[in-house]
């Protein structure tokens, strides 16, 4: 499956290495490891995780491409869909991007809220890696006015005192360390990553513990079906609890969550019996989570049914659940594009725009596998934006 991968540089292997002793020496002491904190660390170890360390990650050098990396129709887009709800709640309005990348999608929203006048009085960015946050301060120091650029503020931990505003996630939750299991003999086996006799990393399955069987035997009565002996796939138990925890002190707002994934019945149909999770190095998409660990990305796609229990049970209701496709389309995409075109006579620029909705709308690119999903708390219903409600796709979930 690794066959065809490029190889690692000297450097990086070197690197990858030092994050393998890391495990190896964990896993010597403290006997199998769930695959979620394989994933976690492999992600986010300090210094040496792939979204903790110095790579490039994202864009054409990097190993994948989001979309507000592909240009500013998304950002654009994203903050006119949000103008009647910022505009509403007027100067108490802030703003939480969770998992902000390389910054892109910032540069070009506080721009276009400052347009559109709905300019939060704080953006507020939650990020866990020290190399990403770096990167993003260097980008918005250079790219934004000083009085605006005060505004954006780092923090380590959701806020703590309530707010109102909104909580921004694009491509979050796939990132989250997902538990994986398989089933056996009607009984959930939780996977963990073990060494074998040489050192190398390897797989094996235990009983699952009271959170994992009773997450999972969730999603079993919801589908009303039991999964298969030998279905393999992934499930996020903590994700309520992880949703209360950023969201929880969000009084009165929305959050948009804009992501690859599906409705459960989608998610864990009968023939997808190896599940979601894919690696990816330098553009290549593989399966193999344990190759490189630090030097490649994991994710999972995102059981947007989940999503919208964790939200609920957090006191929020789905305001409407979208392909990402028509989201762009009913956040004015059309205007942006012909503003984009217009104000430039370089055809290689119209060139790139249009390739940027291409692949933000195309039904293969992220159009459709691509899904946003819009909440709100203590709103009032007439500032949701109309042209999303009209798209709601809220009843497959
Ligand atoms: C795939 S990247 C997406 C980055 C950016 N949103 C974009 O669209 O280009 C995932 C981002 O989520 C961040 N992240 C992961 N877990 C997080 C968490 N629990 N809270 C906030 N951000 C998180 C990662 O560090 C990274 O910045």
């Amino acid at each position: 499956m690794t066959a065809r991968l490029p190889e690692p540089s000297a450097d990086e292997r070197a690197h990858s290495d030092h994050l393998l002793a890391m495990m190896r020496e964990d896993i010597a002491v403290n006997g199998p490891m769930p695959f979620s904190r394989f994933m976690e660390r492999a992600l986010y170890t300090p210094g040496l995780g792939y979204y903790s360390a110095g790579k490039a990650k994202f864009g054409a050098e990097g190993d994948f491409v989001t979309a507000p990396e592909l240009g500013p129709l998304f950002a654009q887009c994203v903050v006119r869909s949000l103008k009647p709800i910022l505009a509403s709640l007027g100067d108490e309005a802030e703003f939480l991007e969770l998992g902000g990348g390389s910054g892109s999608f910032a540069e070009v929203a506080i721009g276009a809220m400052q347009r559109e006048g709905v300019l939060p009085r704080r953006y507020m960015i939650l990020e866990p890696s020290a190399d990403l946050r770096e990167r993003q301060r260097e980008r918005l120091a250079l790219a934004l006015a000083p009085d605006v650029f005060a505004r954006v503020v780092w923090l380590d931990a959701p806020p703590e005192e309530s707010w109102a505003g909104v909580l921004f996630a694009n491509e979050v939750i796939d990132a989250l360390p997902t538990t994986r299991f398989t089933m056996r003999d009607g009984e959930v086996y939780e996977e963990y990553v073990v060494l074998d006799g040489d050192g190398r990393l390897g797989i094996t399955y235990r009983p699952a513990d009271a959170l994992v069987g009773g997450a999972v035997r969730h999603v079993e009565r919801d589908l009303g079906r039991d999964f298969e002996a030998g279905y393999r796939t992934e499930i996020l138990p903590q994700l309520p609890y992880w949703m209360q925890a950023v969201a929880g002190t969000l009084e009165k707002g929305a959050m948009l969550f804009i992501d690859y994934g599906y409705p459960r019945s989608e998610f864990y149909l009968p023939e997808r019996t190896d599940g979601t999770l894919r690696a990816f190095y330098r553009h290549y998409m593989h399966a193999d989570a344990l190759h490189a660990p630090g030097l490649q990305d994991i994710t999972a796609s995102v059981d947007f049914t989940a999503l919208a229990e964790a939200g609920n049970n957090a006191g929020f209701g789905v305001a409407a659940y979208v392909p990402q496709a028509q989201f762009l389309i009913a956040s004015g995409l059309q205007e942006f594009f012909e503003e984009g075109y217009m104000g430039t006579e370089d055809e290689a620029t119209r060139y790139r725009l249009a390739q940027q909705v291409k692949k933000l709308t195309m039904p293969d690119e992220m159009g459709e596998r691509f899904q946003a999903m819009l909440f709100a708390r203590g709103l009032n219903a007439v500032v949701l934006p109309a042209e999303l409600m009209l798209e709601d796709r809220g009843s497959r979930l």
